[in-house]
């Protein structure tokens, strides 16, 4: 007879008095909560803290995505805010409806769709280093990570280069959702809202009569069994393309550089040797994931390792605790970009049916950024304080990153 979660005795994580730790505080106690359980109590339910229960939750259909309730679960009840929030996206779909979603969209983010725009990744990060790399010295957040991935987004997208900075601020508004200050920040994020729909929605109608070689025209080309995607579901899908694919690769990038500074080792063997770029992805994936956890909630009554969790409860599958897991990873807190390949994949991409769909793009980003870098930065060290996003942030990474290198 399974026990309820709220009866069972485990490690509490929840921040004493509201105050919320730092990344390393937070680091600290989850590992030793995950000594002593696979689950914890936190702010809105339970985490998950070992690999094999994050994997079997994540792929458990019953757990469905919870980033439709971000506003819910921060306490908002203001009913038009919850209203406008409820609108349908690949992120909170569930069941035939996200089937359906990922049958149609799932070929053009094939990794040979990916590989195709590697030309112009490389040129995106020449020219981004050609604006310091003489100089011996940079912040590498905002030189570099933040404009990486708006060209890269607008390519796909085929919208011009005068529009890069449109795309930036928006991604930027839209991911207000995630800083903790919904009641100030709920405005902008609609007004952003509206204005990247009504920007979509004219390059959808500009494609409908000109196809162009994009990502748009392939979504609106795409078809299984006779059926297409909607009109709304064409903006829905750009809008999440957009908000799941800058912020996530602009701090990722960031936490990988900030570990490579520390490890100039590392950095020296991945200019030495650039086929090793897909292993020093999933490895600084691995290490320090961006994303460190998610969200789902109980769409019924759910008995799982015997702990019953009444319908509505929520989980944070923690990604990050579970990428360290030595059950799985051999010295998990060994960074080392040779590290083999194994079946049981670092879980920064997530797992189980919402598994990113931007994955094979976010890499090929990823791998031609790091090498050029390794390559045009070399004897790279930290040169002040890298200071970062405050932990509670659901994506998360450095606002600085001051760094020196050799000029080149
Ligand atoms: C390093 C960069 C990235 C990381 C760490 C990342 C991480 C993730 C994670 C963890 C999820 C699953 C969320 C969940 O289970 O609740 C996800 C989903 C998603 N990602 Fe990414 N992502 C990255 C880049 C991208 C890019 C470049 C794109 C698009 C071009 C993208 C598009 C998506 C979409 C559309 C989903 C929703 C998939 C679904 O619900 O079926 N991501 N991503």
């Amino acid at each position: 007879m399974a026990t309820l979660a709220s009866d069972i005795e485990m490690p509490d994580l929840t921040p004493i008095n509201g105050i919320t730790p730092t990344v390393d505080e937070q680091r600290a106690e989850a590992g030793a909560a995950a000594n002593e359980s696979w689950i914890a109590r936190n702010m809105f339910g339970y985490s998950i803290l070992h690999y094999d229960d994050v994997v079997a939750m994540l792929r458990d259909k019953r757990w469905h995505s919870a980033s439709g309730k971000i506003l819910e679960m921060s306490g908002i009840d203001n009913p038009e805010w919850l209203a406008r929030r409820r609108r349908p996206s690949i992120l909170s779909a569930e069941g035939d409806e996200h089937t359906r979603l990922r049958r149609l969209v799932g070929p053009a983010f094939s990794p040979r769709h990916a590989d195709a725009l590697r030309p112009y990744m490389r040129s995106v990060v020449t020219e981004l280093l050609d604006s310091f790399a003489s100089r011996g010295q940079a912040d590498l957040a905002v030189d570099f990570c933040e404009h990486y991935p708006i060209p890269i987004i607008c390519e796909l997208f085929g919208a011009p280069k005068q529009d890069w900075q449109l795309f930036s601020n928006w991604a930027t508004d839209i991911f207000r959702i995630f800083n903790g200050n919904l009641q100030e920040d709920m405005p902008t994020i609609f007004r952003a809202q509206d204005e990247l729909d009504a920007y979509v929605s004219e390059i959808i109608e500009q494609r409908r009569s000109t196809p162009s070689d994009d990502l748009i025209s392939s979504l609106i080309a795409a078809e299984s069994d006779g059926d297409r995607l909607s009109h709304d579901e064409l903006v829905m899908l750009c809008v999440a393309v957009l908000m799941a694919g800058t912020d996530t690769t602009r701090n990722q990038l960031g936490c990988s550089v900030s570990l490579f500074a520390n490890h100039p080792d590392q950095w020296r063997l991945l200019a030495d040797q650039p086929e090793l770029a897909p292993r020093a992805v999933e490895e600084t994936m691995r290490y320090f994931g961006a994303v460190r956890y998610t969200a789902r909630f109980a769409s019924e009554d759910i008995e799982y390792r015997d702990v019953l969790f009444p319908k509505g409860s929520f989980i944070g599958p923690s990604l990050a605790l579970a990428n360290r897991d030595p059950e799985i990873f051999d010295n998990p807190n060994d960074f080392d970009i040779t590290r083999q390949p194994s079946n049981k994949p670092q879980l920064t991409f997530g797992s189980g049916i919402h598994y990113c769909l931007g994955a094979a793009l976010a890499r090929a980003e990823q791998q031609e950024a790091l090498v050029l870098m390794a390559q045009r930065l070399p004897n790279l060290e930290l040169a002040g304080e890298i200071t970062w996003k405050p932990s509670s942030v659901g994506i998360f990474g450095p606002n600085n990153l001051p760094v020196r290198f050799t000029p080149t």
